[in-house]
């Protein structure tokens, strides 16, 4: 989509959709109560209505209303007024969203990257028809400023990283593989200073990775270790010995396919473990991200990247592997790949001496289980960072919840015949998404961390106007995050 700044939009061409934004029950707008596209003088408008009350979560919705209605008349440019979205903050925030903490330019990004955000569609694998796709080429807005002008372009900019990732973890297991994610990681950063590096199964085997080769080895696919790395802060100052150089990790879980492996997925929670990958490809693009964004820190990325099959090679329920910590895991259901394929590379990430490490993870049900389908889990035993990633959360539409993370529930995971189980060692249902934050608890401690399970933010849901399949959370928090940091 091409952006255009136009502080005149008198006299637009017949082809552009212009929309006009006010709150519903104000008596000095437009006298349309309900959206409405309306025909005048040959110029289309949509009158778009805001509620009395508004908010930032109720402002990305809008946002995404005025995309998805003028898709649906099949509009390909559309034009509004930046003032018309920034006045409905209300008069208690004179006007803006400054009470919620957003400047003119702030909402300038956020009003930047909806665009982007609500215009997509995975249709690789769909076959035009004639008059092509329906896509949204064109934006006109009038009533900005240079500052804000320059934040809806960086708004645009995170929308199309967050995009590339929602197409990544929406291809079919079939044409995503390790390597493949492997391959889509290098292209990612095609042209950017970032390195990555791609660990086979034989540099795992000799880094002692037995954790994520065991997942694998099930699979005819091999098993790829996704290694990125980003030095925006400079790099020689003695790595690690300056906080200010300290890096910031990044790992994603990348299960390409996950089948459960030989504790096999009944059929209706199959589909959609294509997806596995999502906390695997939001990191690849958040490092395409800080990199394009010349982000002065230092930033790297681990993806452990198995596809969990059933075969006569596939790991046991009842195996104990030793992973490359040491410790060993007691595989008591291989359903639960993913944080065994996680220990090894939280383990592998304090070779960078980390500032602070974040994981992220389409982990548990459970987790959807707990929080419905509205917020990724979070799990830290820092408050001040559990509360950034709240703030940045809500800033971002990233949205998190914080649940515990207490030594007491170490309990239930400790081995019989190995060291940690890696699912509850009674085969408790209850705390799914708690009892896997607890496990890879063992293989990070001491350092500061951060577990996003982003299961219940893995697909868009109804009502969101977002077209259906991968979200791309958490690309935007997680952005925000190392830019503020
Ligand atoms: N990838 C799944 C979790 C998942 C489920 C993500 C649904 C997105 C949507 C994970 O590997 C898994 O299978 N977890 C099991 C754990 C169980 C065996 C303890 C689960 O949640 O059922
Ligand atoms: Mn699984
Ligand atoms: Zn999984």
């Amino acid at each position: 989509m091409r952006i255009i700044f136009n502080n005149n939009l008198k006299g637009l061409r017949k082809d552009v959709l212009l929309v006009s934004v006010s709150p519903k029950n104000s008596s000095t707008s437009s006298p349309q109560v309900n959206d409405e596209i309306i025909r005048e003088n040959g110029v289309k408008t949509l009158y778009l209505k805001s509620d009395d009350r508004m908010n930032l979560r109720k402002l990305f919705l809008l946002v995404r209303k005025m995309v998805i209605m003028a898709k649906g008349i099949k509009a390909e440019k559309l034009a509004f007024d930046f003032s018309d979205f920034s006045t409905l903050g209300g008069s208690a925030s004179g006007g803006k969203f400054s009470k919620f903490g957003i400047s003119d330019e702030k909402l300038g990004e956020i009003i930047g990257s909806q665009l982007d955000f609500a215009n997509y569609e995975f249709l690789e694998y769909k076959t035009p028809t004639e008059e092509g796709f329906n896509f949204i080429k064109e934006v006109i807005i009038s009533g900005t400023n240079k500052k804000i002008q320059k934040e809806i372009l960086k708004g645009h900019t995170i929308a199309e990283e967050v995009n590339k990732t929602r197409s990544l973890a929406n291809m079919p297991g079939g044409d995503m593989t390790p390597q493949i994610l492997a391959k889509k990681a290098k292209e990612a950063v095609k042209g950017l200073p970032v390195k990555v590096t791609v660990l086979g199964e034989k540099e795992m085997e000799k880094q002692n990775m037995r954790a994520i080769l065991s997942v694998g080895r099930g699979s005819d696919e091999e098993s790829k270790f996704i290694i990125m790395e980003y030095y925006g802060a400079g790099r020689k100052e003695t790595r690690g010995e300056h906080s200010r150089t300290k890096p910031i990790v990044l790992v994603g879980k990348g299960v390409t396919f996950d089948t459960g492996g030989i504790n096999l997925k009944p059929s209706n929670s199959l589909l959609g473990m294509n997806m596995d990958m999502s906390g695997g490809a939001a990191v690849i693009h958040t490092i395409a991200l800080v990199a394009k964004m010349k982000l002065k820190k230092n930033v790297i990325g681990l993806i452990p990247s198995v596809e969990n099959m059933a075969s006569g090679k596939s790991y046991r329920p009842g195996d104990i592997v030793r992973s490359m910590s040491g410790k060993t895991i007691e595989i008591l259901n291989t359903d639960a790949e993913g944080r065994v394929i996680l220990a090894d590379a939280l383990t592998y990430a304090q070779k960078y001496n980390p500032e602070v490490v974040v994981d992220i993870a389409t982990l548990t049900g459970a987790a959807v289980v707990a929080l419905g389908e509205r917020a990724s889990a979070i799990f830290t035993g820092d408050n001040k960072l559990a509360k950034t990633f709240e703030e940045l959360g809500e800033k971002t539409g990233d949205y998190v919840w914080r649940l515990p993370l207490w030594e007491e529930y170490e309990n239930e995971v400790k081995g019989t015949l190995g060291d940690w189980t890696n699912i509850h060692n009674k085969d408790s249902r209850y705390g799914g998404a708690i009892y896997a934050a607890i496990f890879l608890y063992q293989f990070i401690k001491g350092l500061k961390w951060v577990h996003l399970d982003i299961a219940p933010r893995m697909t868009a849901m109804q009502g969101e106007n977002l077209s259906q399949g991968a979200l791309g959370t958490p690309v935007r928090l997680l952005y925000k995050f190392i830019e503020e940091y």
